[in-house]
């Protein structure tokens, strides 16, 4: 069900346009960045170590610098921008919103924000029909949590060591990654297990099989043990995305719906990375055909023109609060803007088959494309993914499975990533890197000829990655 053109260019109905790129002003770039060392106080970083790099536009797959180099946007900023930089579309529809109302109060209704709804209700499986919107991913997992808790009358929230949800209080409590370590105690009732990871088992398995079996049994214990009616919510990304994008084995996801039902625990999905295409579908759920009872979503919604999340609520839910009030709003709750790009958005995927594209890309170019890499690389462990989120674990030695570099690696020990990417970005190309990973998400509109520009860029750069191997491929 391809909408490629036959000679594998812009999806369907695209509308053909090459901005040109701005003549280079390497002075306003340089002020640019003065400023921002001045005055920008950056997410998750030691200030003083930092050197952002200076973007001053975009279109579709690439972003350019204020040098007028070009980039291929690999990482799709912050794995957000799914319909590709400056859609024509999303920017119209934006601009005609603002002509006709910027903001509204979330008490009042509107048509964008309606029509938003109606459209996610839509693409949400089983009976999620109701919308509450937030002002991203974050506090999308808050307010389920929130839901959760005062739909069951329980407080525990369960969620997985390998998992990001976000920089709130809860939501960063029950975060697994190191980003969490140093804002404990923010929160209360959270408790991590682990979720399924074939190629670093935690369960000592040797097939996936035996993983998603192992898994599912290690949960059912850690239910048992704190009490399952102490339990709101297990809280899963569906797709564990800047852990890894760990695909989950076949029979996990339903696993755990089968548990929430036997305990009354709600299943909460957080699909605000893996969620509107970026794993081929429009919920990732769906390529398993699992319906959670709470949805979290941000990002790839309206790829973040506009910054906007929320959470789709099943009937049951949205009836707890039919005649009670839920004590949760935001003044931006269903912003127009951002409601008008999240219409727009999704329209433009349907029409232009840009969730089929990315499945086909993932498919046809970026799997076999990457999987090709793994066999010539050293430091290429394991390649995994699906529709545009696909992962490399680069490693020392592919017998011993040793991290390329170490867990939470910052500085001299994080040094084979860091030459990594610098070696991409020399070459144009804009990777996303965590920990030992290197990620490939680009937009879920890319074409093939860049997919495969793409391909051929990141196997000249792992050949930097390769030199702190031992150098078997075996
Ligand atoms: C799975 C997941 N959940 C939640 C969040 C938090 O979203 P936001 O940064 O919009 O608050 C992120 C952000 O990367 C994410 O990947």
């Amino acid at each position: 069900m391809t909408s490629r053109s036959p000679e594998g260019g812009w999806p369907r109905g695209r509308i053909l346009r090459r901005m040109a790129i701005p003549a280079p002003d390497q002075a306003a770039g340089a002020r640019t960045y003065e400023l921002d060392r001045a005055h920008v106080f950056h997410s998750w970083s030691a200030q003083a170590l930092i050197s952002p790099m200076v973007i001053a536009g975009a279109e579709g797959s690439h972003v350019w610098d204020h040098e007028g180099k070009r980039y291929l946007d690999l990482s799709s900023q912050l794995v957000n921008v799914n319909i590709g930089h400056q859609h024509p579309k999303v920017v119209a529809a934006i601009r005609a919103q603002a002509e006709v109302l910027c903001t509204i109060a979330p008490q009042h209704a509107n048509d964008q924000r309606s029509e938003a709804a109606r459209l996610i209700a839509e693409l949400a499986p089983a009976d999620l029909d109701k919308v509450f919107f937030t002002n991203g991913g974050a506090d999308a997992i808050e307010n389920a949590v929130r839901m959760a808790r005062l739909h069951t009358g329980r407080h525990k929230v369960l969620t997985t060591y390998r998992s990001y949800h976000g920089n709130t209080a809860t939501a960063i409590q029950m975060t697994g990654d190191p980003r969490r370590w140093a804002n404990d105690g923010g929160a209360t009732g959270v408790v991590h297990f682990f979720g399924p990871y074939a190629y670093r088992s935690p369960f000592w398995s040797d097939s996936t099989e035996q993983e998603c079996e192992r898994a599912l049994e290690h949960l059912e214990q850690v239910v048992a043990f704190e009490g399952p009616g102490t339990i709101a919510a297990i809280v899963l990304e569906t797709i564990p995305g800047t852990a890894g994008i760990l695909v989950p084995p076949d029979g996990y996801l339903a696993g755990v719906r089968d548990l929430c039902d036997r305990h009354g625990i709600v299943y909460v999905a957080d699909e605000v990375m893996a969620g509107f295409g970026r794993a081929g579908e429009w919920f990732a759920v769906d390529r398993w055909g699992v319906a959670p009872d709470l949805i979290a979503f941000a990002k790839g919604s309206n790829s973040g023109y506009v910054p906007l999340g929320g959470v789709v609520i099943s009937a049951a839910i949205a009836e707890t609060f039919a005649e009670r009030p839920f004590p949760g709003g935001l003044t931006y709750s269903g912003h127009p803007l951002a409601c008008a790009a999240v219409v727009a958005s999704i329209t433009a995927m349907r029409d232009e088959g840009i969730i089929e594209n990315a499945r086909r890309i993932g498919e046809d170019v970026l799997g076999p494309g990457l999987r090709e890499l793994a066999e010539r690389h050293p430091s290429v462990g394991e390649v995994r993914g699906l529709g545009v989120f696909w992962a490399l674990d680069l490693v020392r030695d592919k017998a011993t499975r040793e991290m390329l570099v170490p867990y939470n690696a910052s500085g001299e020990a994080n040094r084979p990533m860091a030459e990594l990417v610098a070696a991409c970005k020399e070459r144009g190309v804009l990777p996303f890197a965590n920990f030992n990973r290197l990620h490939v998400v680009p937009p879920c509109t890319i074409t093939e000829a860049e997919a495969k520009e793409g391909l051929a860029v990141l196997d000249e750069a792992l050949a930097v990655a390769d030199r702190h191997t031992s150098g078997s491929i075996g």
